[in-house]
């Protein structure tokens, strides 16, 4: 094995936006911030899928190249050592991203005008999905009980009741709380929502990083034996920090559902293969376990290190899944906007201000901890000296 060359971000020595004009963009400056404000892992990558996209490259050939069946055999490999995860009866379809993957399901699977249930505060990439697709986004905001998220049930039971609501975005693990659903809570959704004739896009791309003892559950599970109408969006992109280069995954046991996604995949011509992602994804999948434990367990120090190192009026809240810290800053009594800027100018720290997420998520913070140690005592300092200059 040839040596793995240093990534920008970390040759650099700070996590590294790749796209300075978005840091520009949203916070207004890039120089004396830290950029932890993306879900991505600012860490060594895995050196098998390294290693695959180099000797990729190394072939010096990039034309066409049809998707080889042993890429997703890998898949479902994983799924089944990792999560327990049931092949019978399901299929794996590449897709180019999750937004293709929910945009190309919410145009073939409801009407223009319809509701689309969210559960904010939630990944904010949902919202423009909805509304791109010429939907109404609905809400059915999370909980917060006792320090832990929760879904609200009874509400989500009483907008599937409402024949317009045609489909909902679930966020399993969810995308910032930091939730790792489980199988009870997910068994009600596949309920009430096969009640409500709703369905199910489950948006699982954070699945693979679900922090023991807790487990992922895949919608897949918790929907059997209910005749809830779902999918699933799965894929090596956040998992093995890929999304540069490398396709997702789009999983359903409903055949009627593969057949009308491929066909307008055929149709957009969005079914061409992209060799890299061909091979990071093969070689995660059948490689990647040990470094993922690693990185898993790197996540668990990072919360508990930032946790401990917080100042007082900050607080991160439980976290189950996903390498995103929700910090809850609503001690300090600032207004939305007033966190957003504090964050910016006192701390400089370009983090996702909480309220993207939906209003919900005013007064809280995400902020990646997929990094190396000395950047999360960087950003922990930057908190602690902000918050004693208040
Ligand atoms: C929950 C969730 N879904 C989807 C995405 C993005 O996926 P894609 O870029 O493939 O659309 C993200 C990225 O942060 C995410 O957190």
């Amino acid at each position: 094995m040839t040596d793995i060359p240093i990534s920008r971000s970390l040759s650099l020595g700070t996590p590294f936006s790749s796209d300075p004009g978005a840091l520009q963009r949203f916070f207004g400056r890039t120089e004396g911030l830290l950029p932890l404000w993306l879900a991505e892992p600012y860490i060594p990558l895995a050196p098998s899928v390294i290693q695959a996209v180099q000797d990729r490259a190394a072939e010096a050939w990039l034309g066409y190249e049809s998707r080889p069946a042993d890429v997703l055999d890998a898949f479902w490999s994983w799924m089944s050592r990792r999560h327990h995860g049931v092949k019978d009866g399901l299929r794996a379809m590449a897709s180019p991203s999750v937004g293709t993957s929910i945009a190309v399901l919410i145009d073939l699977y409801s009407e223009a005008g319809d509701g689309g249930i969210l559960q904010p505060p939630v990944y904010t990439g949902f919202k423009p999905l909805v509304r791109g697709t010429r939907r109404t986004p609905v809400r059915n905001p999370l909980c917060l009980r006792d320090g832990r998220y929760g879904m609200d049930i009874d509400g989500l039971r009483a907008l599937a009741a409402n024949p317009k609501n045609s489909f909902m975005l679930l966020c399993n693990p969810h995308n910032p709380v930091g939730r790792a659903w489980t199988r009870e809570e997910l068994r009600q959704v596949a309920e009430v929502c096969a009640e409500g004739g709703v369905f199910v896009l489950a948006d699982e791309i954070h699945g693979d990083l679900v922090l023991p003892p807790h487990q992922f559950t895949p919608f897949a599970k918790a929907a059997e034996g209910t005749d809830v109408k779902w999918a699933s969006t799965h894929g090596p992109i956040k998992t093995f920090g890929v999304a540069g280069i490398a396709d997702t995954l789009l999983v359903t046991g409903d055949a009627e559902i593969a057949v009308a996604f491929q066909a307008v995949c055929q149709r957009l011509h969005l079914n061409r293969n992209n060799v890299f992602s061909l091979a990071a994804t093969r070689a995660g999948y059948r490689d990647g376990d040990a470094w993922l434990d690693d990185f898993l367990q790197r996540i668990r120090e990072n919360a508990e290190r930032l946790e401990a190192g917080l100042p007082g009026g900050v607080a991160l809240m439980p976290i189950e899944a996903t390498y995103l810290a929700w910090l809850d800053f609503r001690e300090l009594g600032m207004e939305a906007p007033e966190l957003a800027s504090w964050l910016v100018s006192e701390a400089g720290l370009a983090l996702s201000p909480g309220h993207w997420f939906g209003r919900e998520g005013a007064g809280f913070a995400r902020m990646t901890i997929a990094v190396e140690e000395h950047v999360l005592v960087d950003a922990i300092g930057r908190l602690r000296s902000a918050v004693d200059s208040l």
